[in-house]
Formats: C-alpha cells, structure tokens, sequence
C-alpha cells in the first residue's frame, strides 16, 4: 500500500456505482488500504457480489441498494452506513450513465434520468453524508467523478458532457464551502480518461442511428485503449487520499483537456471540434 493511502486507513468508505467499473475498482482499492466499505449501486446483484469478495478476502465491506436519482433512497443509504459502521470518512459520489442523443430527440425520461443520477446523485450525497462527516470534527474526504469531457464539449453526448461540466462546478463550489466552514473534509473532481466499463453498453439513447454508432465507437474505444476499472482506482484512490483537488488517470490527457479548454474560453472562441474527431464519429457537417 502506497504511504499516501495510510491516510485513509480505518476509515469508512461509501462508493456508489461500486457494483462495477471505476466503483467497483475504488471499493477494491479501499477495502485494500484498511477501509470498511459501503458498496453501494443500483444493481444490488452486482454489489454483493463485490462485497462478498473483499470479505472473502479479509476486509469489511457491506453491499446497499441505492438509486442515485432519488433523493430519499440515498438518505436511507446514509442511515444504513452510519447505523452499520458510526461514521463514514470518506464519500465517492461516483455513479453516472452515459445517455446519446441529439439533444431534442432525447425522450424527456431520459434527459431526466441523466441529470438526476450525475448531477442529483452527487448533490444529495452531499446533502446526506457532509453533516454528519462535518459534525464529527474529523478529517474526511468527498470526491465526485466528473469527466475529462467536463473540460470539452461533444455533440450527441450533450446531457453526459453538460452533466460533467456540472460536477467540476460543483466540487469546486463544495471546496470553497469547506474551506468557509474550515471543515477538515477535502474535495475532489475526479476526471476520469478512458476506462473499460460497461458505461456504454447500459447508456440510454435516442432511436437515431448516428447515436447508436456513435455509442458503438465509444464502447469500441473503450475497451480496446482504456485502463482497467482497478487500474483506474489505483491511480485514482492516491490522489483523493492525498487532497488533490484535480483527480486524473490519464495525467498529461488532463492537462492538454485543460490546456485546450482555457485557450478556447480565452480567445472566445466558437466551439469547434478537430476534423478526425468529426470524421470519426461520422459527424461531418
Ligand atoms: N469509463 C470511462 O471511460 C469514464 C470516463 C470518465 C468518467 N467516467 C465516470 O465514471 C463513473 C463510473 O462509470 P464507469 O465507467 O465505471 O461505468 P459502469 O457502468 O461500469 O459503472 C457505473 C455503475 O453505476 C451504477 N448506477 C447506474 N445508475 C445508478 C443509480 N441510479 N443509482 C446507483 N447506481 C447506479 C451502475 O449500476 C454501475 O454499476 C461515472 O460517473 C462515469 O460518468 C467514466
């Protein structure tokens, strides 16, 4: 275990969307760094299933139904985790869906859905979670995962991408809270590269097909160029741990991402994507 991790060490961890992907690495990651771990996702099945694993192999971990989108239903997660561990010391904000779309083709449930489990989810984590962290009096961590596509934008993917740009929003606002409240709880953004998960085989769309190709794409993409789900929370865990406000896993991806978005809104300029990128979703104007 990295030095940096002993921080967390002892502590209690909810992740949610931890039944799979980057949450199911994260709880990994955790329970390995002497964490108690609430593995908490929608998909109940998968969250036991990775629960059962880390005890199988020595840790604690308890697995919770939760569906981001509803406010009371991550209330009821608070109270399971509190009731079951007496604290928790760190919280992942990290489920999210992948929805493509034009964005009035998008049927209205979906846009809804989108927004309530991104952007929602984390909202009411925090809402739920930060009084009882803040009231404790020791230190915490809260980490929301946007995006590397919070710092761009993307047609087709316009509810997944705006709801990225919400998260980096978000936690950057939620930082500026702690420190007036001079609360020892540090916040992160995560910004994900690519990581191979199953976001894009369960993402909602429109009946359209440049949707479904481009969908096609980027679950193609991922699975042939992205890190693994673990792999991603080694890097990831690290950084949280240490207070890093900008999470990465693909450090020099970020940067250029964060390089290219402050020479666009510098210049004013007109959004714009590369040709290739256009070209390679088959969306040449
Ligand atoms: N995979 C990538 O390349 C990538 C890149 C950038 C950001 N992200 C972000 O990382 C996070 C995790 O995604 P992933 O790639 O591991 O995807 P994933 O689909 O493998 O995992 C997401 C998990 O969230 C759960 N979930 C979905 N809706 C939920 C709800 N309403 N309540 C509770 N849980 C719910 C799913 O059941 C699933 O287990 C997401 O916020 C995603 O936007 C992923």
């Amino acid at each position: 275990m990295s030095d940096t991790l002993q921080a967390l060490t002892g502590g209690t961890a909810v992740i949610t969307g931890a039944g799979s992907g980057i949450g199911e690495g994260l709880a990994r990651v955790a329970a390995e760094a002497g964490m108690r771990v609430v593995v908490a996702d929608i998909a109940v099945d998968r969250a036991e299933a990775v629960a059962a694993d880390i005890r199988g192999q020595g840790g604690e971990a308890l697995a919770v139904k939760v569906d981001v989108a509803d406010p009371a239903s991550i209330d009821a997660l608070a109270d399971a985790a509190f009731d079951a561990f007496g604290e928790v010391t760190l919280l992942v904000n990290n489920a999210g869906v992948e929805t493509l779309g034009f964005t009035w083709e998008l049927p209205t449930e979906l846009w809804e859905k989108t927004l309530n489990i991104n952007i929602h989810g984390a909202i009411h984590g925090v809402r739920a979670f930060a009084p009882r962290m803040i009231a404790s009096g020791r230190p915490g961590w809260i980490a929301n995962t946007a995006s590397i596509g919070g710092l761009g934008m993307m047609p087709i993917q316009t509810s997944y991408i705006l709801s990225k740009h919400a998260m980096i929003s978000f936690s950057e606002c939620l930082f500026l809270e702690m420190q007036v409240k001079q609360s020892p709880i540090r916040v992160s953004a995560i910004l994900p590269g690519p990581v191979a998960t199953r976001i894009f085989e369960d993402s909602g769309q429109s009946s359209d097909t440049a949707s479904a190709e481009h969908g096609a794409m980027m679950h193609a993409m991922l699975q042939a160029d992205g890190m693994t789900g673990l792999e991603a929370a080694q890097v990831i865990l690290p950084q949280i741990a240490a207070g890093e406000f900008w999470v990465s896993t693909h450090p020099e991806m970020t940067r250029q991402f964060a390089a290219a978005r402050a020479a666009h809104l510098s210049a004013l300029a007109m959004p714009s994507l590369p040709e290739e990128v256009l070209r390679g979703m088959g969306l040449e104007p």
